[in-house]
């Protein structure tokens, strides 16, 4: 059959494998040689400072970048050696829910969600209708199909791009930050969903970008922790969670980071600076 789907033999669940691998822009390095897993059917969390390169890092395992060097495995294939159909095919196997949702503003939000199914089957319209409004449904915006993207709030943008993601049930799924911009009761409920969408389909392979402790805690078999364009760890939630590193536990304990900022902060600025910076706002406030 000349199907390049066909070509790729069917693997239960999809793991992720970097080897050696160096990602980057024109000639700046963000991520410097990094080996490490993610393994199929399990949920992993990426954890690392703004700036780290962890939105980077979704990019290239999506394809949309080529790495400086260096290979990402997804199972047995080599992403960037595949012939161009291969390639594709494998792309079709990845849902991605980009970190501002990524949706086109000209679409409404049903046809947003709808448009992987729209280009890329031959379903007709009333099916695609009805399992976008099933998707829209699993992330609470049952009611708000036919709204444009900027009609909608931040996070209810992102909770379309997710089920824009799911739509096509791919078994890789790459999620960017989904929890950040919703209010703590919209993250819980993507927390939940990210693990109910795990239980309902168990070889699904899971990668979510998060600066979300809480999340973390509930969604997370495995973690990677990017730090200063390297690895600080990549390793199960349950080893993690015992680690005495201190670099890993400020990650873990929200309290550690916020007693150590107060302390920055006190040696931030001199007395003297201060004492006249107070003396200063307080003629301006007793000025006439
Ligand atoms: N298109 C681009 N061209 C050049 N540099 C880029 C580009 N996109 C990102 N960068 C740089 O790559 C580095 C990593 O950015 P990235 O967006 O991957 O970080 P991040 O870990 O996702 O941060 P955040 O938590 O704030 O989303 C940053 O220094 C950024 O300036
Ligand atoms: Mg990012």
């Amino acid at each position: 059959m000349n199907n390049a789907a066909m070509d790729m033999e069917p693997t239960k669940s999809w793991n992720i494998r970097l080897v050696d691998l160096t990602l980057g822009y024109e000639d700046k390095v963000i991520l410097d040689r990094i080996n490490a897993s993610m393994p199929g059917g399990k949920i992993t969390v990426i954890l690392g400072g703004s700036g780290g390169g962890k939105s980077t890092l979704l990019r290239h395992l999506v394809g949309l970048r080529k790495p400086l060097s260096g290979k990402i495995m997804l199972d047995k294939y080599d992403l960037f050696e595949l012939s161009d159909k291969s390639f594709r095919a494998l792309r079709r196997r990845m849902g991605m829910l980009f970190q501002d949702g990524a949706l086109l503003g000209s679409l409404s939000l049903a046809d947003n969600v709808g448009l992987p199914l729209k280009e890329h089957t031959g379903l007709s319209e009333k099916t695609i209708a009805e399992v976008v409004q099933y998707n829209l449904d699993l992330v609470g915006l049952a009611d708000y199909g036919d709204y444009y993207p900027n009609e909608l709030s931040g996070g209810m943008r992102k909770r379309a791009g997710l089920a824009r993601a799911m739509i096509t049930s791919p078994p890789i799924l790459l999620c960017d930050e989904p929890t950040s911009g919703l209010d703590p009761i919209n993250a819980a409920q993507m927390d939940a969903l990210l693990v109910s969408l795990k239980k309902q389909n168990p070889d699904m392979t899971i990668v979510v970008v998060s600066h979300d402790i809480e999340s973390l805690y509930t969604i997370a078999d495995h973690v990677m922790v990017l730090n200063n364009g390297g690895i600080a760890y990549n390793g199960s939630m349950e080893d993690l969670k015992q680690t005495k590193d201190p670099f890993l536990r400020r990650f873990l304990d929200r309290n550690t980071i916020y007693e150590e900022t107060r302390e920055d902060l006190r040696f931030a600025m001199r007395p003297e600076t201060r004492n006249k910076v107070q003396n200063a706002l307080d003629a301006w406030l007793d000025k006439g």
